[in-house]
């Protein structure tokens, strides 16, 4: 849709709001501000509520949803979720949470701005419940997924209409809305605690080099300060403390955000798979999840047993999908979680990472849960464990890859006899079967201990 095209009163479904009230997820950016007349005017809604949530943005830019919302005579909430979204962070410690090499700030964060909407909703009788995302994106699926397990309806304007940029700009033009195209200058920028996203513009492009003054979390990692080290306290999987202090979710995030973003730790240059198919280039800034994820799997490392370690890769990656859709909901997630939990239990004690120009190192951990034998691993000692000695290794070396020389020895008398039969211009299929027969017999050979 262009500026000049008309908006289609038939291009969005019918809500028959009969001037009802709906709640906006309201940013005051411009898609959610030119929202605000298309609520009342295209669908006929009486009265619009703007829902603001508090997951951790710059204090900017409430100030900025604020005055907007003033000059529309917009009635304002704003709803503080940053605890809640910081134990969700926190859950994605846990699950050692990244998709494509991005640590899922945005995605974990709407179903909980989702959440803190539509409970002012109820609060306020509110009938329906609408964004202003676009139908390219991922946030559309995350807000809505939560939104349409309620009675309400869902309205999503800008999808809907098939607005683009240009045209919003034109409509708040036209209608002196207080938009000023956004704080972020050109770039579309998605904040919260645990990730800073930046996309659009001259960034699209796969090939384009970023300029350095995209980031603002963190310093140019040539340019950071002396190496330092931080150490993590664990208990049952959740960070509590910071060099021996204890210390609450969101300021353990704050916190280290900014001393990790000083050594120029947590940057991504993702080319991300979208929901709907798309692929999009991202950049993201997010020190504070690279040095806890970074501690915690080191600390995990220590503690659980290599089985456990190799099978919750697997169970971490579902995880993290899920929480890219939006979908931590989804029963297959308490699974997931029942798993997660049960090994999360032994991961109590500490890890110090080294923060060292861009990067976030383990370079020690302790747990009274350690899985770890000074004794049975050192070098220094003849004894294992228990009575079993460095000899009792003989036998498991013997039989170690057996299976495998066993077949590669068959595949080699298979081709030995294949080449002699041809050689010979005599039948291949009979002289094949004694050849896998000869391999049999050759067994012992092959391993070398016949009387193993
Ligand atoms: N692509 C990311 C996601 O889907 C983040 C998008 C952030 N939005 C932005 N305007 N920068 O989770």
């Amino acid at each position: 849709m262009t500026p000049d095209t008309p908006i289609d009163a038939n291009a969005h479904t019918d809500t028959n709001p009969d001037g009802g009230r709906v709640a906006l997820a309201f940013s005051g950016g411009l898609d959610t501000t030119v929202c605000v007349p298309l609520l009342e005017e295209e669908y006929g809604y009486g009265e619009v509520i703007g829902v603001t949530v508090d997951v951790g943005q710059p204090h900017g830019e409430f100030a900025e949803a604020e005055e907007t919302a003033a000059a529309l005579d917009l009635e304002h909430h704003v709803v503080d979720a940053r605890e809640a979204f910081a134990e969700t962070c926190l859950d994605a410690v846990q699950a050692n949470a990244t998709y494509q090499g991005y640590p899922l700030g945005t995605a974990l964060a709407r179903p909980v701005i989702a959440a803190a909407i539509l409970d002012v909703a109820r609060e306020q009788d509110c009938t329906a419940l609408a964004h202003g995302c676009t139908g390219k994106g991922n946030d559309q699926l995350r807000f809505e997924a939560v939104w349409r397990d309620s009675d309400r309806d869902v309205i999503a304007p800008v999808r809907e209409l098939g607005l683009t940029r240009e045209f919003e700009q034109a409509y708040a033009a036209e209608r002196d809305l207080p938009v000023e195209g956004g704080s972020g200058g050109d770039w579309s920028i998605d904040t919260n605690l645990w990730s800073r996203a930046i996309e659009g513009s001259e960034l699209e492009a796969p090939g384009y080099v970023p300029p350095e003054d995209i980031y603002e979390w963190t310093r140019a990692p040539g340019t950071a300060g002396e190496d330092e080290l931080v150490e993590i306290g664990f208990e049952a999987g959740r960070p509590v403390s910071v060099d021996g202090e204890a210390t609450e979710p969101v300021e353990l995030i704050e916190a280290l955000n900014e001393r990790a973003g000083t050594h120029g730790i947590g940057r991504s240059d993702v080319m991300e798979d979208r929901l709907l198919g798309l692929k999009v280039r991202e950049n993201y800034e997010h020190p504070a999840a690279t040095v806890l994820l970074t501690a915690h799997e080191g600390l995990e490392a220590l503690v659980l047993t290599a089985e456990e370690r190799s099978f919750k890769k697997r169970v971490d990656q579902r995880w993290a999908e899920k929480a890219y859709e939006g979908l931590l909901n989804a029963p297959l997630v308490d699974a997931l979680e029942g798993f997660v939990e049960s090994t999360q239990e032994r991961v109590t004690g500490t890890a110090t990472v080294k923060l060292e120009g861009g990067n976030a190192r383990v370079v020690g951990r302790e747990s009274p849960h350690a899985v770890y034998a000074a004794e049975a691993a050192s070098f220094d000692t003849e004894d294992v464990d228990g009575g079993i000695t460095q000899a009792d290794a003989t036998g498991v070396a013997k039989y170690h890859g057996f299976q495998s020389r066993l077949a590669k020895r068959v595949a080699r008398n298979v081709d030995a006899d294949r080449t002699a039969t041809v050689a010979d211009g005599g039948a291949a299929g009979a002289a094949g079967v004694d050849g896998v027969d000869g391999a049999t017999t050759d067994v012992g050979g092959v391993d070398g201990s016949g009387d193993a």
